[in-house]
């Protein structure tokens, strides 16, 4: 399986902050934002990665996570050129998955919470499409699915004026090779975007669409307003102190999940000691 990190967009809830940066390398705590998405997918067991941006953007993301090799992963990178919408990711990484599957991650997603690796790992080879609901207390600016009394799915819409449910929808997908053809397929919605929604609904129709409902253990945060931006940078800054754990630690993941190797590993926290991360490295080694 293959992922793809969605970090392109025009962030323009966040104005003047993501004016000249992209929202994903904006700090979420000690380290910038696309690292959580970046450390989901890689603890799902994923290590081939396209991440997509914005022309300008792409050279900084280059920066930041180079080829990928030094964390025991293969990151590409790709163009989105204008914000065409969440589904056109699989239209623009389609040499990229070629005949894999594919999990798609927002850049602006984090997930955190007991059991959530177990969860992600049981994806690895979806028959069709598996995607989450997930309990919010207002729906209506995410996708929402709504279930029926056997908890089967029934419906999913874009932006309810009306939610059917509190179910909202958040940012990670998991699908088999169709994806592709069914992104190919679907038409721009009224505001111009390939909708994930119509992917989704497209899966549904076919019935191969899994609908799990997130443990409410787990944690979901977006960071598109600056409240919450700063909601998910306290919500990380208190979990770290207080358990001394950190939160979206890529080259932690590498290390645990066995994709790099002691002397790796110090090599990746060496740069890093001033700031006090390479130490948190360090003691991982210890
Ligand atoms: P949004 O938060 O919907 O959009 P945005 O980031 O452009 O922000 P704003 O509404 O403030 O202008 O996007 C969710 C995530 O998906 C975010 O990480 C950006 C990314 N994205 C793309 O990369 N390409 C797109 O075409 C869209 C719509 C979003």
């Amino acid at each position: 399986m293959k992922g793809i990190i969605l970090a392109g967009g025009t962030g323009s809830r966040l104005w003047p902050l993501t004016k000249a940066l992209s929202k994903q390398l904006m700090p979420i705590y000690d380290k910038p934002m696309i690292y959580y998405p970046l450390a989901t997918l890689m603890m799902s067991g994923i290590r081939e990665i396209l991440i997509i941006t914005t022309p300008e953007d792409l050279p900084l993301f280059k920066k930041l996570l180079s080829n990928g090799n030094q964390l025991g992963c293969r990151f590409e990178y790709a163009i989105q050129s204008e914000p065409k919408g969440l589904a056109e990711a699989f239209i623009i990484g389609k040499k990229f998955i070629g005949n894999s599957r594919v999990a798609l991650i927002l850049g602006d997603n984090i997930f955190y919470g007991n059991g959530l690796e177990q969860l992600l790992k049981e994806n690895y080879k979806p028959k069709g499409g598996i995607i989450y609901g997930y309990h919010v207390n207002n729906p209506k600016r995410y996708g929402v699915v709504e279930f029926d009394e056997t908890g089967k799915a029934i419906s999913i819409v874009e932006k309810p004026e009306m939610p059917k449910s509190n179910f909202a929808i958040p940012g990670i997908y998991f699908y088999d090779n169709e994806v592709v053809s069914i992104a190919e397929s679907i038409k721009p919605s009224k505001r111009n975007e390939l909708e994930i929604t119509d992917v989704n609904k497209a899966y549904l129709e076919l019935g191969k669409l899994q609908v799990s409902v997130l443990d409410k253990g787990i944690a979901w945060l977006d960071t598109g307003t600056f409240s919450s931006l700063m909601q998910a940078s306290q919500f990380v800054q208190v979990i770290e102190e207080r358990q001394g754990l950190k939160i979206g630690c890529i080259e932690e993941v590498a290390f645990t999940q066995g994709y790099i190797d002691t002397e790796q590993l110090k090599a990746l926290a060496e740069p890093l000691l001033k700031s006090g991360y390479g130490e948190y490295l360090m003691n991982l080694i210890k």
